[in-house]
């Protein structure tokens, strides 16, 4: 190893120790069954897959300032998804070409190697506009050869003053996939017009690339730039996910200050080129979500992780963890199926392992409904409903609430003061007939309909706030269990 990573190494391990047995025993939020950060501030899923049986998960990482800084990637491995080991950082920003940040990328498997491409972050020192000049954000092979446990830098194929005039330097996230037998490797793109596009580069060796052209967009309306593609199938329906910023909200979507979602389409494999044939669709309808990368596993699985928060730079919505020396987290890795032409994400029946105390009933449900039994910070909970006759409340952890407004068809998710700044998310939902909420010590993961909606949100509750009520009228099955701790 070289003998500087070997020094960081070391220094990361000294810190890491001393701050996390103060972190879990002294920080009633720190998650008990999510991904989070052991210290400092994580923020996108970067190049997931799975190698001989194990998975692993990288992240944009800046481990010594909960507010983020120079970024790393950060590395945890798991042979079931469900409990993941820490191996610190991985990948150091320590090149000319990425001398301010290990930005994000993506992997892949094939002979034997694990093949990286990530972004790598320059800024130029000066007066500089921020769109056009400034900054460089090359292009970088690596090779991992031990299955994802260290990753050595391969070179930087694509330099800043490679890409395409009509961009601006706002190029970055790899995304590479493999069509008829050639490398395609996809970038997220700022035009010089400020919309977003995702263009598209070929190579026969994943050393040389030569520009091909724009795989999508722009398109009215759908912000100036578009970060972290990942394009793939699922049964024959072509899917582009980007994270556009600059995206106006219209009614109930779009409500966060970033978004992160999709375009159902077409891939035109004579041109290369990704024809939308929908509108843009929202991954996620909570506060908390951003910048989501997918692989596919073992099993055949599309596995979808995101970053559970956002870059807030307004300061509206925060998270009193900061103060603790964290931040952010990841979502539950989720399964992508597309039925009936439609996107379902569903949470991994993996995560059925960490159920205990079970406690269930079929009620008719008529006013206000409590039970010693049903409580809890760390849960997951199944409400099926039937023959709903009025609006539905569900009050759970210190003053959070779902509530479905059966006239006007609507569902809202409400904070009061322990969300810290978020206040109301809405979807337009003309039945409800099941929730599936996951509840962390600081996170909240809501699946509605089996998979047509979730809304992840951050809550920040005082500890003993375990509180569950239900109240409307109608005929409904709960079942709750305890979710194992793992930290
Ligand atoms: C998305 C993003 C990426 C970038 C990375 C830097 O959240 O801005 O575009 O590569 O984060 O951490």
């Amino acid at each position: 190893m070289n003998p500087l990573h070997h020094e960081l190494k070391h220094l990361y391990e000294k810190v890491k120790q001393d701050t996390l047995i103060k972190n879990n025993e002294e920080d009633y939020w720190r998650l008990s069954y999510h991904v989070m950060p052991p210290i400092g501030w994580l923020n996108d899923p970067n190049g997931v897959m799975q190698y001989d049986g194990v998975y692993h998960l990288y992240y944009q990482y800046s481990p010594y300032n909960a507010n983020g800084g120079l970024k790393y990637w950060g590395h945890q491995s798991s042979k079931d998804l469900v409990h993941f080991k820490d191996h610190g950082i991985v990948l150091y920003p320590d090149q000319p070409y990425d001398l301010h940040g290990v930005y994000s990328g993506t992997a892949f498997v094939e002979d034997g190697k694990v093949h990286y491409f990530y972004t790598g972050n320059v800024k130029h020192l000066g007066e500089h506009d921020y769109i056009t000049s400034g900054r460089e954000q090359n292009t970088i092979y690596a090779i991992s050869h031990d299955g994802g446990f260290t990753i050595e830098k391969v070179a930087c194929v694509l330099h800043a003053s490679d890409y395409p005039k009509e961009f601006s330097q706002h190029i970055r996230d790899p995304k590479v996939f493999k069509h008829a037998g050639i490398y395609y490797m996809l970038l997220g793109a700022r035009d010089l017009n400020s919309q977003g596009q995702v263009i598209v580069y070929k190579s026969k060796d994943l050393i040389e690339w030569n520009y091909h052209g724009v795989f999508a967009g722009p398109i009215d309306g759908l912000g100036y730039m578009w970060e972290c593609p990942d394009y793939f199938e699922i049964n024959d329906t072509a899917l582009l996910i980007i994270s556009p910023q600059g995206v106006e909200s219209e009614g109930y979507a779009c409500q966060n200050i970033y978004q992160a979602g999709y375009l159902l389409g077409e891939f035109d494999d004579s041109k290369i080129t990704f024809i939308a044939e929908s509108q843009f669709i929202e991954l996620d309808r909570g506060f908390d979500f951003y910048a989501p990368q997918t692989f596919v596993d073992r099993k055949g699985r599309r596995i979808l992780w995101g970053w559970m928060g956002l870059p807030d730079e307004s300061g509206v919505i925060t998270n009193p963890t900061v103060e603790k020396g964290w931040q952010h987290a990841m979502t539950l890795p989720r399964e992508l199926t597309v039925e009936n032409g439609q996107l379902k994400q569903r949470p991994l029946p993996e995560y059925k392992m960490l159920r205990h105390d079970y406690f269930t009933d079929t009620l008719q449900l008529n006013g206000q409904y409590q039970h010693e039994q049903l409580r809890g910070d760390v849960f997951e909970l199944i409400i099926s409903i039937d023959h709903l006759e009025a609006d539905l409340e569900i009050s759970l952890r210190q003053d959070t609430v779902l509530y479905y407004d059966q006239q006007d068809e609507l569902l809202h998710l409400k904070h009061g003061k322990s969300g810290y700044g978020r206040d109301q998310r809405t979807i337009e939902l003309a039945e409800l007939h099941q929730l599936q909420i996951f509840s962390d010590r600081s996170s909240l993961e809501v699946f509605v309909n089996d998979g047509d909606y979730v809304l992840t949100t951050r809550v920040y509750p005082d500890q003993g706030q375990d509180n569950i009520t239900i109240n409307g009228s109608a005929r409904v099955t709960i079942k709750k269990w305890v979710l194992k701790s793992l930290t």
